[in-house]
C-alpha cells in the first residue's frame, strides 16, 4: 500500500500522465467501438442468469441490489450496443431477456415482479420495445407480437391509469395498492417515461392519439411545476397529490431531464401535427428540447473548473450519497441526449461537447480491479474505487452516444420496421436510412376521432387484480423502485411510523 501511494506521489510530483482506464480516441470510431465493447463485457459479468431455469429470472442481475427496472434499463444500453456497433455476440441474450419478462399480457408487467413495479419500472423495460421496434430489433418469436404492439400495450396501460381525482391528473409512482409506498406520489420518472412512449409512438406510428396524450402529459407535468419552463427547465422529482400536487421535491435528478428530452425530440422530429388546437408545434418542441438540454448542462455537467462537460450526479455524487440506482443515471442522460440529438439535429450543436468530454472521463474512470471496471466520479481522472453494474451502464451508454450517428434515424412503422425475421448481423451494421413520419394530417386525426384527444384509449386489462397481488406480496422495502428523490424518501419515512 504504502509503496504503491509513494509511487503515485512521485508520479504526480513529476508530472507523469499515466495512461489510465479504457483508451478512448473520440475521433476514432473503432476507438470507440473497442471502448464500449470493453465496458459492454463488464456490465455483462454481472449478469450471472444468462442460463438459470429459475423461473422468471432470465433478463434479470442479481436482486438486490439490482431491482428488476435497472435490469431493463441494461437491456436498453445493450440494444444500443448492438445497433451502434454492430457487434452481435449479445443479440441472443437481449432476445431472451426482453421476452421473458414481458408478462402474459405482453407489456412487461410480471406476476412476480409486481411490488417492483412501478410506472417507471415499467416504462424502464418498454422504451426497449420502442428501441427494438426503431432500430429494426428481430420481432420476438411467433405467437408473440411485435415490438410496437409490446409498446402499445404499456401505453395503453399507463393510459388507463392517468388519474384525474388528484392535480388534474398525471400518473403516481407505484401502480399497485400493495406497494403502499409512493401510492400518492406522482413523479417526473414515471410521467417522463409515460410521455416518451407516448412521443416514440406518435413518431413511429403517425397515430395522433399518441401525440394527444404526449402534449396532455407535458402540459400536466409543466403545469403542476415539475418541469419549470421558465427557471431553466428545471425538472424536479416529484409532487405529492395528498396536496393535490402544491408541494414539490425540488430534487433534480439526471434520469428525469433525460426521459422528457428524448420524448421531446420525437415531437420535435414530426413534421407537422394538427390534431387538436392545443398541441405545441414541431419548433415548440425543439425549444423544449433546447430547453431541457441547456438546464442539463446548467445542472449535470462541469462539477469542478477542472472538469468542464463532464456529466455528474448533482444530487448525491460530491457528496458521495447516490445508492445503486443513482449509480446508474448519468447513463440514461447520456443516451437520450445523444438520440436527441438525431431527432431535433439542432441540438447537435450544444449535445456533442457534452457527450465527447464525459466519454473521455468515463473512459478514464474504467481502470478499476485490473479488469476496466468502471467508477462513480467521472470527475476525478481515473478509477475512484466505487464500481458496480450501475456504473458499468453509464460508461457504457455514455460510449454508446458517441456513435449514436451510425445508426441513422430511428426506423418508422412505415419505414420497415418490425420485419418478423432479418438476418440480424445486416440489421445491426447497416444504418437504417433517414426516414421521416409521414405527416399526421388533418384527415388521419379525424380519422382516430373515436380515440381522439379526449378520449382515454381502451386500457388493456392487467392480469395483475389486486386480490392476487395481496396474497402474493413480498415484503420488500420501497427503496425497490426507481426513484429515490427526497420526497420519496420522506414518504417512505412517514409510512414507517404511525401516523401523526
Ligand atoms: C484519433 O483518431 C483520429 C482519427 O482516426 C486520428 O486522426 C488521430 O491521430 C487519433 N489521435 C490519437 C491521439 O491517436
Ligand atoms: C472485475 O472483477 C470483479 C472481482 O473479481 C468482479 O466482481 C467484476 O464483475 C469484474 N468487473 C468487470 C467490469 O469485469
Ligand atoms: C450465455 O450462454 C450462451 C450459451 O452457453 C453463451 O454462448 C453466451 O456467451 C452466454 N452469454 C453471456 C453474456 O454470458
Ligand atoms: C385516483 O386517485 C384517487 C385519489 O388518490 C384514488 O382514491 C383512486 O383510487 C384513484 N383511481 C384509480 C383508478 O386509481
Ligand atoms: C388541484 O390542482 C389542479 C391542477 O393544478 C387544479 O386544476 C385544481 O383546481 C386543484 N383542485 C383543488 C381542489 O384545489
Ligand atoms: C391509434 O392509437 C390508439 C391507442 O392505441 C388506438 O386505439 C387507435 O385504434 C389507433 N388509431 C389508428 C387509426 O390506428
Ligand atoms: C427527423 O430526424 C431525421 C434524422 O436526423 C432528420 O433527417 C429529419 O430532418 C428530422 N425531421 C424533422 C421534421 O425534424
Ligand atoms: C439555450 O442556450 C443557448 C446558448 O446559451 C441559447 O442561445 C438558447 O436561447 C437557449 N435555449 C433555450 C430554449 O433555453
Ligand atoms: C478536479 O477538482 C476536484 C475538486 O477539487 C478534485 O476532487 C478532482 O480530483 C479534480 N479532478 C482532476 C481530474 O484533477
Amino acid at each position: 500500500m504504502v509503496s504503491t501511494f509513494s509511487t503515485l506521489l512521485l508520479g504526480i510530483a513529476l508530472g507523469v500522465q499515466h495512461a489510465a482506464g479504457i483508451s478512448l480516441n473520440v475521433s476514432d470510431e473503432v476507438s470507440i467501438r473497442q471502448a464500449a465493447e470493453t465496458a459492454a463485457r463488464g456490465l455483462l459479468s454481472y449478469y450471472t442468469n444468462n442460463e438459470t431455469t429459475a423461473a422468471g429470472q432470465v433478463g434479470l442481475l442479481t436482486n438486490p441490489p439490482y431491482y428488476w427496472w435497472e435490469s431493463g434499463a441494461m437491456w436498453g444500453a445493450m440494444l444500443d450496443y448492438w445497433k451502434y456497433t454492430g457487434d452481435t455476440a449479445y443479440e441472443k441474450e437481449i432476445m431472451a431477456a426482453l421476452t421473458a419478462q414481458l408478462g402474459p399480457k405482453n407489456d412487461f408487467i410480471m406476476q412476480d415482479q409486481v411490488f417492483d413495479t412501478g410506472n417507471d419500472d415499467q416504462s424502464f423495460w418498454a422504451v426497449n420495445a420502442m428501441t427494438a421496434a426503431e432500430y429494426g430489433f428481430p420481432s420476438p418469436p411467433a405467437p408473440l407480437p411485435n415490438w410496437e404492439v409490446v409498446a402499445a400495450n404499456v401505453f395503453n396501460d399507463m393510459a388507463g391509469r392517468w388519474n384525474t381525482s388528484t392535480c388534474n391528473g398525471g400518473l403516481t409512482w407505484q401502480i399497485y395498492a400493495s406497494n403502499v409506498n409512493g401510492l400518492n406520489y406522482k413523479n417526473s420518472i414515471s410521467n417522463g417515461g409515460f410521455f416518451q412512449i407516448a412521443a416514440r409512438l406518435a413518431r413511429f406510428t403517425g397515430n395522433a392519439t399518441y401525440a394527444d396524450w404526449a402534449n396532455r402529459i407535458w402540459d400536466w407535468t409543466a403545469g403542476v411545476g415539475l418541469i419549470d419552463e421558465s427557471n431553466g427547465y428545471a425538472v424536479y422529482d416529484g409532487t405529492d397529490d395528498t396536496q393535490n400536487c402544491t408541494s414539490i421535491d425540488h430534487d433534480q435528478w439526471t434520469y428525469n431531464a433525460g426521459m422528457f428530452v428524448y420524448g421531446a425530440a420525437a415531437m420535435a422530429n414530426i413534421s407537422s401535427l394538427s390534431s387538436s388546437a392545443s398541441s405545441a408545434s414541431a419548433s415548440d418542441w425543439t425549444s423544449r428540447a433546447q430547453g431541457l438540454v441547456n438546464g442539463s448542462a446548467a445542472t449535470f455537467f462541469s462539477p469542478f473548473p477542472n472538469a468542464t462537460n463532464v456529466m455528474f450526479e448533482a444530487a448525491c455524487e460530491k457528496v458521495g450519497t447516490c445508492d445503486t440506482d443513482q449509480f446508474s443515471f448519468k447513463g440514461f442522460l447520456a443516451r437520450w441526449l445523444s438520440k436527441s440529438s438525431i431527432l431535433a439535429p439542432a441540438l447537435a450543436s450544444s449535445v456533442d461537447p457534452l457527450l465527447e468530454a464525459s466519454a473521455r472521463a468515463a473512459a478514464q474512470s474504467c481502470d478499476g480491479l485490473g479488469n476496466s471496471s468502471c467508477g462513480t466520479r467521472w470527475w476525478v481522472g481515473g478509477f475512484d474505487g466505487e464500481t458496480g453494474a450501475g456504473q458499468q451502464m453509464s460508461a457504457l451508454e455514455v460510449l454508446d452516444s458517441l456513435l449514436v450517428g451510425r445508426a441513422g434515424a430511428p426506423l418508422t412503422a412505415g419505414a420497415g420496421a418490425g420485419a418478423s425475421s432479418s438476418s440480424a448481423s445486416s440489421s445491426a451494421t447497416t444504418a437504417a436510412a433517414p426516414t421521416t413520419l409521414s405527416t399526421v394530417t388533418s384527415s388521419s386525426a379525424a380519422s382516430t376521432t373515436a380515440v381522439g384527444s379526449t378520449t382515454t384509449p381502451a386500457v388493456s386489462a392487467t392480469s395483475a387484480t389486486s386480490s392476487t397481488i395481496t396474497s402474493s406480496v413480498r415484503a420488500e422495502p420501497a427503496s425497490s423502485s426507481v426513484d429515490m428523490g427526497g420526497l420519496a424518501s420522506a414518504i417512505q419515512s412517514a409510512a414507517s411510523k404511525p401516523a401523526v
